[in-house]
């Protein structure tokens, strides 16, 4: 690895094991931890972030359709979607941290369909319902979490389908396997449940789900749990 992504990832490293500030509003928590971690977010949080790509590839967003991501960060998505960002009627991206924001900001800036919009992923919603919402390594970074859930059902047109991927704690897991990812995560602030597999498929149709472990940068020998969901949010009643 170069000398200077090796600095920038040691950067990382420290701003992660000052952890996430605990005091002021929760934007400004998230601007002063990612702030200056933003411009090698994407390298760091790859060999982090795992099933991104998977996800979004059996979420299988049609041309044509309206999406919405929340919690975008540096809007990485981009990239896995690929060419079909092209050809989508909108995507909107929302996340609370201005750093990350500005980083997909310039991403976006080259797709006229795409909208990045700072606004709170537990509330905002669009003017129309959409066909596709996805949350990527997000819901465990808001205590609301279940607000987030609750939010992308309502914005989603009947049959239209929700895609997840983040860390949890299995059921299958360890008692100490799970306190130690619970107190590893949440000194930065990303909070671990057991819930959110319950909660989204009590809400929606599944498609596909699935529990795994992947690696964790410069932390040999132990593998972090996370999930990917696909659901379809049933017909409304009387369809
Ligand atoms: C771990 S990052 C994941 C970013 C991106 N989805 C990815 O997969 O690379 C979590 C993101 O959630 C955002 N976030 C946290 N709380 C939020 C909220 N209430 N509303 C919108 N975004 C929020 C953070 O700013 C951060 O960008």
């Amino acid at each position: 690895m170069p000398a200077a992504d090796l600095a920038a990832d040691l950067r990382t490293l420290w701003r992660m094991l000052r952890g996430q500030p605990r005091q002021g509003r929760m934007a400004e928590r998230l601007q002063a931890f990612y702030a200056p971690q933003a411009e090698r977010y994407d390298a760091f949080r790859a060999g982090l972030l795992h099933g991104r790509q998977e996800m979004l590839a059996r979420l299988a967003i049609a041309p044509g359709s309206k999406v919405v991501e929340l919690g975008c960060g540096t809007g990485s998505s981009l990239e896995f979607i690929g060419g079909t960002v092209g050809q989508l009627a909108s995507l909107s991206m929302i996340d609370l941290c201005p750093a990350l924001l500005a980083v997909a900001r310039r991403r976006a800036a080259e797709w006229p369909t795409v909208q990045v919009i700072e606004a709170d992923a537990t509330h905002w919603r669009p003017a129309q319902p959409v066909d596709f919402v996805f949350v990527s390594y997000a819901l465990t970074m808001i205590p609301q979490w279940a607000e987030v859930i609750d939010n992308a059902y309502a914005m989603l047109k009947p049959g239209g389908r929700l895609g997840v991927v983040d860390f949890h704690l299995p059921a299958s897991g360890s008692r100490l396997g799970n306190w130690f990812w619970r107190k590893w995560f949440g000194h930065d602030g990303v909070h671990l449940s057991g819930e959110h597999l319950t909660q989204l498929r009590r809400h929606f149709t599944v498609h596909f789900c699935a529990e795994r472990r992947a690696t964790v940068p410069y932390l040999p020998g132990v593998q972090a749990p996370y999930y990917l969901f696909v659901g379809e949010r049933p017909p409304a009643t009387g369809d």
